[in-house]
């Protein structure tokens, strides 16, 4: 029987990876995709025991491998693609959520800060996307998601490592829907605004940053992870079979003013 527009956006029986879901943004995705009813595998370096329950409460298989995305080499990220292809037998959609943000003046910006930005925020999306990619092909199915950000077309201020890895984010997902589309996989960005969490606390501190953020945010609030539910629900879902190589801004209206 033909599915109902509804139905389609079920993920029953899907298996999704995504990383960082201790908090933040990764965990209002996380519950998504449980609510929506995929089995959850998080790669975190910290334990998720908020995940552990919702899962629980969701009816929905929910999974925790201890990984620090700053120091796991490519093999660790290969090994633990390969483990949850083992385990699953498939895997559906891969979520690039982890991310992390280091402060500073261009003019001193330290390589160490540099390498571990661009590694958690562009290699660890790299690795595992080619990682995951021959099980997609295999399968002629697969969703890959990104999460890129404002700085993916804006600078931003003392930010270098966060707005180039994340510029960077938008070229891989570009790069790799080009060259996983013909076999049936799906590789597409979620661009957030400003979002009410850990890594924005400084802005959020800060007075003169906050009123000038919300100044241009034509909603008018910051964002919360709560409003990337329908887009990621959406990219995760068939409904999107031929988006491709998109970067969907979720902002509240930040790029439009
Ligand atoms: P957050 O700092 O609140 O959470 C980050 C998550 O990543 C946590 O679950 C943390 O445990 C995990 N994580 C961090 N470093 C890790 C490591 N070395 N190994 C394993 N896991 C690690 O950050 P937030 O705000 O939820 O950001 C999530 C994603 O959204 C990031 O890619 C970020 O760049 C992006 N983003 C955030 C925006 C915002 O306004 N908060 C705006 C645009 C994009």
């Amino acid at each position: 029987m033909k599915k109902s527009i509804l139905e389609k956006f079920s993920l029953k029986g899907k298996v999704a990876v995504i990383s960082g879901t201790t908090r933040g943004l990764g965990q209002s995705l996380a519950e998504a995709l449980a609510e929506a009813g995929a089995s959850v595998v998080a790669l975190d370096r910290s334990d998720t025991p908020h995940m552990r329950r919702f899962c629980k409460a969701a009816g929905t298989p929910f999974e925790r491998i201890r990984v620090d995305l700053v120091k796991a080499s490519k093999k660790d990220l290969e090994r633990i693609a390969e483990g949850i292809v083992k385990k699953h037998s498939r895997v559906d959609i891969l979520v690039n959520n982890a991310g992390i943000s280091r402060r500073g003046e261009v003019w001193e910006f330290t390589e160490k800060d540099w390498r571990d930005v661009l590694k958690v925020n562009l290699t660890v999306p790299f690795c595992l996307s080619r990682a995951f990619a021959k099980t997609f092909m295999q399968q002629g199915s697969g969703k890959i998601i990104k999460i890129a950000s404002m700085l993916s077309f804006q600078g931003g201020i003392r930010v270098p490592a966060y707005a180039s890895s994340k510029h960077g984010i938008v070229g891989l997902t570009k790069s790799f829907a080009i060259g996983l589309g013909p076999y049936g996989v799906n590789v597409n960005a979620i661009a957030p605004g400003f979002m009410a969490t850990d890594l924005t606390l400084p802005l959020q501190q800060d007075p003169d940053r906050n009123a000038s953020i919300l100044k241009r945010i034509p909603i008018g609030r910051w964002g919360s992870g709560d409003d990337l539910k329908g887009t990621l629900i959406f990219l995760a879902s068939p409904l999107s079979d031929y988006v491709n190589g998109a970067v969907i801004p979720v902002d509240g209206g930040w790029l439009a003013s």
